[in-house]
This record gives C-alpha cells, sequence and structure tokens, in this order.
C-alpha cells in the first residue's frame, strides 16, 4: 500500500477505511469567514467598548419616548379642539361610535342609552352641560369620584369623538322600556334641592 502512487492531497489519517482528503475551502466561504470576524470586532467596539450605538434596552426606551411625546402632543392637541368641536354627522363615524358605545358604555349606560348605572343619555337634562362639547369633555376626562371612566387612556380622540356622536344622536329618542329618571334640574325643583343629592 505504502508504495502505490497516493493522491497528494489524501491524508494518512484513515478511520475504518473511510480517508480524509485535504480539500482547500472555496475563497468565497474563507472571505464569508473573514468578514463575520471583522464584523464581530467591529461589532464589539462600537456597541460595548465605545459604547456609540444604543443597545436594545435603550433604543426601546428612546423609541417609547419618542411615541409617548407624540401620543401626549396629540392628546393636548385634541383636548384643545375640544370647546370647538361639533358632532359628526358621518354614518361612517356614527356606525364607529354605535360600535364603540355597544362594547364599552351600554354595560353602564344601557344599550339604548336610557341609562343604568350611569344617567340616561336620551332625555333633556344633563348633569355636565348638554352642548356637544360638554359630552366630549366628560367622556375625555370622564367622572372617577361618581363612576364614569376617564376613557381618554382607553379611547383614541377620534373614538372619542365618534361615540360622542353617536350619543348625540340618541337625544330626544324614544325608548320602548322607560329610561333612567332625569338626574337633577326638574323632579329636584318640585321635590326641593337637595332630595335627589
Ligand atoms: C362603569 C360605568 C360607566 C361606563 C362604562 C360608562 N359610563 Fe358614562 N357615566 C357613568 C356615570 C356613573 C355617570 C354619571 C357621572 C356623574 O354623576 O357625574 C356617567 C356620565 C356620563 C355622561 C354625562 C351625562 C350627563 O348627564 O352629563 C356621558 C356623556 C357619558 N357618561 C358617556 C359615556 C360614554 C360615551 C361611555 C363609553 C365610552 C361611558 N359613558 C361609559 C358611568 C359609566
Amino acid at each position: 500500500m505504502s508504495n502505490e502512487p497516493k493522491e497528494p492531497l489524501l491524508l494518512d489519517h484513515n478511520y475504518d477505511g473511510i480517508q480524509e482528503l485535504d480539500n482547500n475551502l472555496p475563497r468565497w466561504w474563507v472571505w464569508l469567514f473573514y468578514i463575520t470576524i471583522i464584523f464581530a470586532a467591529v461589532y464589539l467596539v462600537y456597541y460595548h467598548v465605545a459604547k456609540v450605538g444604543d443597545l436594545q434596552a435603550a433604543e426601546y426606551d428612546k423609541e417609547m419616548k419618542a411615541g409617548n411625546a407624540i401620543k401626549t402632543a396629540a392628546m393636548g392637541n385634541f383636548e384643545s379642539s375640544i370647546p370647538s368641536l361639533q358632532p359628526s354627522k358621518d354614518a361612517v363615524v356614527i356606525e364607529n361610535g354605535r360600535q364603540t358605545y355597544a362594547k364599552f358604555c351600554a354595560p353602564c349606560h344601557r344599550a339604548d342609552g336610557g341609562g343604568l348605572v350611569g344617567p340616561n343619555l336620551t332625555d333633556d337634562y344633563w348633569i355636565h352641560g348638554s352642548n356637544y362639547c360638554d359630552t366630549v369633555k366628560v367622556i375625555w376626562d370622564g367622572v372617577p369620584a361618581k363612576g364614569m371612566v376617564t376613557w381618554k387612556t382607553v379611547l383614541k380622540p377620534d373614538e372619542i369623538q365618534s361615540v360622542a356622536s353617536y350619543i348625540y344622536t340618541l337625544r330626544g329618542t324614544k325608548l320602548a322600556t322607560p329610561g333612567k329618571l332625569p338626574e337633577n334640574l326638574a323632579p329636584a325643583k318640585a321635590a326641593g334641592p337637595s332630595s335627589f343629592e
């Protein structure tokens, strides 16, 4: 066996008759390998030694801050525009508002707006004012002390606009079952101001 001409790339290593061929690796592969080493070194210096780049957690914080700033600005803009808002008459907006109402508001204000825990939204009596912007404001800020949720942290400004526009359409509707009694004014006047407190 030792006298036979030997394939020059064949190594002496012999394992159960299987011999090893010392192939050259393809150049493109070797270059790729070098590049990964260079990349790792650059990465290490950039992120961990010189700390030029932000790591994931820092980047996340930065984006959260930027996102919150946009949100706060948008909320501020909306809040300052409340006094000049008008109810939308757009059928799509009102339909969106109806869906939001059914999901979030009906449990307390009844599906038809007649009132349960929350007051009747179909009558002429309003605790917090009957203008459209009063309605938007009370939905936006809520009345936490009286059990009305602060919706600005749950719903987006346009959702609040659409649900308020929907509520506006409930005013004066005839209810199949009588709604909750007017919460203040009229009966209170007849029976004495303190009897409804
Ligand atoms: C957990 C119960 C609850 C839910 C849910 C709720 N409300 Fe109310 N809401 C109330 C209560 C209670 C009041 C009365 C607050 C007061 O007495 O000052 C109220 C008051 C209101 C008023 C003012 C009524 C007035 O007479 O001035 C509006 C408008 C209103 N809610 C709209 C909504 C909308 C829109 C939603 C859904 C996005 C909603 N509410 C969800 C309990 C609720």
